[in-house]
């Protein structure tokens, strides 16, 4: 599952001290976020397009709703992009008044206006060499936007109360959580601009548009806040994995970090009950359209007997059982010969690795015995 788990650490070494944020505590966790979840068919497709965009120079428009990773895929087209080592810099044009807006991302001379009793450097000037993401770009006034696209074009800006242009370097990636095409007819939102920032569009589907992310992404939020909160990992009860996979995730990954987050402060018994994540009745819940994907869908076929484990511990299903079961649904699909074969020689060995050829310790890993164990290591010829 490794491969799905893919490492971030190494992009952002560089990137954090530079990161800023008009609300630093919103972003804190997608800046120290070792790990980004891919995992979803749809979701591996959009890392394949964000791979190919990322070394140009192109100005990107991310699309999705709330809680999506916008932000978060702005930040990974930055650190693949050959800009790595320079800044990247976060705005969301929603936070600011109408005046202010400018001022913050054109900055201004000393005396510019009342109260500009010295100068500022602007954001645009401030991600030079960089990249600027531009967060709910919908949001900026009229006013602000013919200013924008005479910098895109111009590729300079120039200060409030100067007159002296400043060529600039920046990579602009824009997002937006509204409809800009509606925006656009509506005559909120200029249309010539629209055309210069969506050069590449790069749409995030909401997160139960792509289930396949939903048990991976519960992982690594528990394995996040695990750390942070000093916890063991609990369980997931069967009905909880059926819970987190039917919910409708209105408010995205972002919601399903808090409810993780959440879940682990409340939960005692060390296995997660669908209480623990306090989600909304599915029943009072908007209509969906498409019947959602069940924990046997997505884990392929499910086995049709018991095994050991799923008796001596039939109350709880592991988040690694579901993973298993993954796998082997990817394997029923283009089965190899001798597939029994396969996995069972390989968990012997690679258990018997892991327990640096301890027989005893490997026998207590699988939970067999000594004996069954010895017979099978002989078949396999890793001991005489
Ligand atoms: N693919 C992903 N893998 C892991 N965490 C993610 C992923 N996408 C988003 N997140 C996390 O979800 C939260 C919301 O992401 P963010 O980029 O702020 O969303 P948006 O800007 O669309 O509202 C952040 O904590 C972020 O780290
Ligand atoms: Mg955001």
């Amino acid at each position: 599952m490794h491969a799905e788990l893919w490492n971030y650490e190494r992009a952002f070494e560089s990137a954090d001290h530079v990161i800023t944020h008009p609300n630093p505590s919103a972003v804190s966790l997608s800046v120290r976020a070792s790990a980004l979840v891919f995992s979803d068919p749809r979701s591996q497709n959009l890392l394949n397009l964000i791979e190919k965009i990322a070394a140009s120079n192109a100005t990107a428009l991310v699309i999705g709703e709330t809680g999506t990773g916008k932000e978060l895929i702005a930040r990974h087209i930055h650190a693949l992009s050959t800009r790595r080592d320079g800044p990247f810099q976060a705005i969301n044009c929603g936070a600011f008044s109408e005046t202010l807006v400018e001022s913050e991302l054109f900055g201004y001379e000393r005396g510019a206006f009342t109260g500009a009793t010295s100068a500022k450097t602007g954001w645009f000037e401030s991600a030079n060499g960089g990249t600027l993401f531009l967060d709910e770009i919908g949001d900026l006034p009229q006013s602000t936007q013919v200013k924008l696209l005479r910098v895109l074009q111009e590729r300079e800006v120039v200060r409030l109360g100067s007159r002296k242009a400043t060529p600039i370097d920046v990579r602009l990636i824009a997002a937006t959580n509204v409809d800009l095409e509606e925006a656009v007819r509506a005559g909120r939102f200029r249309e010539d601009l629209y055309y210069r920032i969506k050069v590449v569009p790069v749409d995030l589907p909401p997160l139960r548009e792509r289930p396949g992310d939903i048990l991976p992404l519960v992982e690594h939020f528990l394995n996040v806040y695990k750390s942070r909160l000093h916890t063991n990992i609990p369980k997931l009860a069967p009905e909880t994995i059926q819970q987190l996979l039917e919910y409708p995730w209105p408010g995205n990954i972002r919601e399903l970090e808090n409810v993780i987050h959440r879940a682990l402060l409340i939960s005692t018994s060390g296995v997660l009950y669908p209480r623990d994540l306090g989600l909304p009745a599915i029943t009072t819940l908007t209509e969906r359209s498409e019947p959602r994907p069940s924990l046997t869908s997505l884990a392929g076929s499910k086995p049709s007997y018991q095994t050991q484990a799923e008796v001596a511990n039939s109350s709880t299903t592991t988040l690694e059982t579901y993973q298993l079961e993954r796998i082997l649904g990817q394997l029923f699909e283009s089965p190899p010969p001798n597939l029994f074969e396969l996995v069972n020689s390989v968990l012997v060995k690679k258990a018997y690795e892991y327990s640096n050829k301890n027989q005893v310790h490997t026998a207590k890993l699988l939970g067999i015995s000594r004996n069954i164990l010895r017979a099978r290591l002989k078949e396999l010829k890793l001991i005489a």
